[in-house]
């Protein structure tokens, strides 16, 4: 991997990567659609994380279709695919961490300790192995994208990092391989992430700017839902993630729900623009 990234670079292309854990879905594929429209080689790597789960989360079942996911990157016409194990990023005696203070211990964080922790590390050698021009992440996992573009500017790296939109099954629930896990009964319960944070959006157009009151009525909606267990409900600034009272320049609603054993997370992207608030779900 690293002699092709070595070449591209001299050659002096614009490589783009699309990290991933496979169980590719199509919020992956339109990452590596939106990385085509713009570079040669694109390179998705595949490689299920070990040390971004917690010793109690779903490290054994997370989904793994190799086979399947190695045929969708084919048909699609991505250049390479890098599937690393674990013993190659991990080799025995291993002790680096990189960790991004602050933003990585709110939200997730808190919930996960130590999640961010292992994306940040992977994240990083996975870019110095394959050295691209771009990096592509989703903005289901916000919180991530915010703290891999911190990285990235802290630590120097030439990787861009590109955030692109959320992906969403036709009832509006965001893609996501951990869908794979919900029974239908969950599956039907699961789009209440997406109808409460299309109720605040609606409040936002109808006016509403008082974050604790979008936040109340969310956690109400989500209430309604018998089968959904809300963990956080938080309306942050989408810089610091730190909470707001007020919407003012760029805001993020985050939610993590467990709907029965699945814990799924979504969020809405809040922008102040010419006097109003642009909302993207
Ligand atoms: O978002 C993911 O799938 C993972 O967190 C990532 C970025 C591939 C790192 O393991």
């Amino acid at each position: 991997m690293k002699q092709v990234s070595r070449q591209a670079r001299l050659e002096g292309r614009v490589s783009g990567f699309v990290p991933t854990m496979g169980a590719l879905h199509e919020g992956h594929m339109s990452l590596v659609h939106a990385a085509q429209a713009e570079c040669r080689p694109v390179i998705a790597s595949i490689f299920v994380n070990p040390m971004q789960f917690g010793p109690t989360e779903d490290l054994q079942k997370y989904p793994r279709t190799f086979d399947e996911d190695r045929k969708k990157l084919e048909g699609a016409g991505v250049d390479y695919l890098f599937a690393p194990d674990a013993a190659e990023i991990y080799p025995p005696g291993f002790r680096t961490w990189v960790n991004v203070e602050g933003l990585s211990g709110v939200l997730e964080g808190k919930s996960r300790p130590g999640h961010f922790r292992g994306v940040t590390t992977v994240v990083l050698k996975l870019l110095e192995i394959v050295q691209p021009s771009k990096a592509f992440f989703g903005r289901k996992d916000a919180q991530q994208a915010r703290i891999i573009r911190q990285m990235a500017g802290d630590l120097h790296l030439d990787a861009e990092i590109a955030v692109r939109p959320i992906v969403r099954e036709a009832d509006g629930l965001a893609m996501s391989s951990r869908n794979a896990y919900l029974e239908p009964d969950e599956r039907r319960a699961a789009t209440v992430l997406f109808r409460t944070l299309d109720g605040a959006r609606k409040s936002i157009d109808r006016g509403e700017r008082d974050a604790l009151r979008l936040t109340a009525a969310i956690r109400d909606a989500l209430r309604a839902e018998p089968l959904a267990d809300p963990e956080y409900v938080a309306l942050v600034d989408a810089e610091t993630l730190e909470p707001v009272t007020r919407l003012r320049g760029a805001c993020l609603a985050l939610l993590a729900v467990k709907i029965g054993a699945t814990r799924l997370i979504d969020n809405l992207l809040i922008e102040e623009r010419g006097g109003g608030f642009n909302t993207e779900l």
